[in-house]
């Protein structure tokens, strides 16, 4: 400890206060988000078309609501997290944040905290502990997943929601990858949203998607996608370029060198491609979204077993 001076001790315990509550806050968001999704209260505002009293958004929630004066402060602590604005005492809207929370958008994230706020209930921390096994009972997400049908689907829409905010992102901002590429195999490509979208932005580009058979029988049917069911530890097609996205930050770093082995051979030695697209966690570019990367990393930690976010260096 240093020396502090009146004003600058008060300062500073408010700023440590703030390091240690801020958790209990972010449990609070995450519950208060929860129960938002759950009443379907960004939904209804939004399919209203117009800013809503509570009189108004009461009846149409997912669950009676008998206590205006508990929705009036959920809907203050949603105002606070500006994932709702407000207009007058209480005429509640949308803001630009809200976008995210609509099922319908296309920019819905919706699928992907379900599957995040899923893994506080209990039959997630089985499945957690039932990957903390992995190596000695042999079983994996994956194979999980080839079983649970409904939890598939569940993860599938999960990581096609992230994708397609993704996907534009990287095509867009990475144009110049993909010059001179014909064709692009998308490794563990989930159910094809990136590679429709790299089809569709670059229609000279043969396209296709290898992930498991569980996985690839649920692929709509797209003319310019190839689907291929597969294992890529033992097999990648031969294309020009290789694509995995949120790939190898499910593996540890024996299991991401096979892969990337398997890789090498699949594209030429003379001009073939890699395209990893991954959280790399060293960029410094805002202490929010530097926590967000740390977040995913233990999400990596809880449910793969080997998994984990990587720094540029890693
Ligand atoms: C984190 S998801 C990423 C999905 C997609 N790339 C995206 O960004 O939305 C990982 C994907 O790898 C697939 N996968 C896991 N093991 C695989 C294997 N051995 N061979 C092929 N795909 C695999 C999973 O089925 C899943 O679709």
């Amino acid at each position: 400890m240093g020396t502090y001076g009146r004003e600058e001790l008060k300062n500073q315990d408010l700023e440590d206060l703030v390091l240690v509550l801020s958790p209990l806050v972010g449990s609070m968001d995450s519950q208060v988000l929860k129960w938002a999704l759950d009443l379907g209260i960004v939904d209804i505002i939004h399919w209203h078309g117009q800013p809503m009293t509570l009189s108004q958004l009461s009846p149409s929630l997912s669950l009676p609501c008998t206590n205006h004066e508990n929705l009036r402060r959920l809907m203050r602590y949603l105002v606070h997290m500006r994932l709702l604005s407000t207009q007058g005492d209480d005429l509640y809207n949308l803001t630009s944040a809200s976008k995210f929370l609509i099922v319908e958008d296309s920019k819905s994230l919706v699928p992907f905290l379900r599957l995040i706020q899923y893994t506080d209930t209990d039959k997630w921390h089985s499945l957690g502990s039932l990957l903390e096994a992995k190596g000695s009972d042999g079983e994996d997400v994956w194979s999980y997943f080839a079983k649970n049908a409904e939890h598939s689907k569940l993860f599938n829409e999960a990581m096609a929601c992230e994708a397609r905010l993704v996907t534009p992102a990287l095509i867009d901002g990475c144009r110049d990858i993909f010059r001179g590429i014909k064709s692009l195999v998308d490794v563990g490509g989930g159910t094809g949203t990136a590679s429709r979208g790299i089809a569709k932005a670059f229609p000279h580009i043969k396209c296709s998607v290898l992930d498991l058979p569980h996985v690839v029988e649920t692929i709509q049917d797209y003319p310019d996608v190839e689907r291929v069911p597969g294992d890529m530890f033992s097999f990648i097609p031969y294309n020009d370029a290789v694509m995995m996205m949120k790939i190898l930050h499910d593996w540890d770093d024996e299991d991401s060198v096979k892969i990337l082995k398997r890789c090498k051979e699949a594209i030429p030695k003379e001009g073939g491609k890699v395209i990893i697209v991954d959280i790399v966690l060293d960029i410094e570019d805002g202490q929010e979204i530097t926590r967000s990367r740390y977040a995913f990393d233990v999400i990596m930690m809880l449910s793969t077993g080997g998994g984990k976010e990587r720094t540029e260096k890693e």
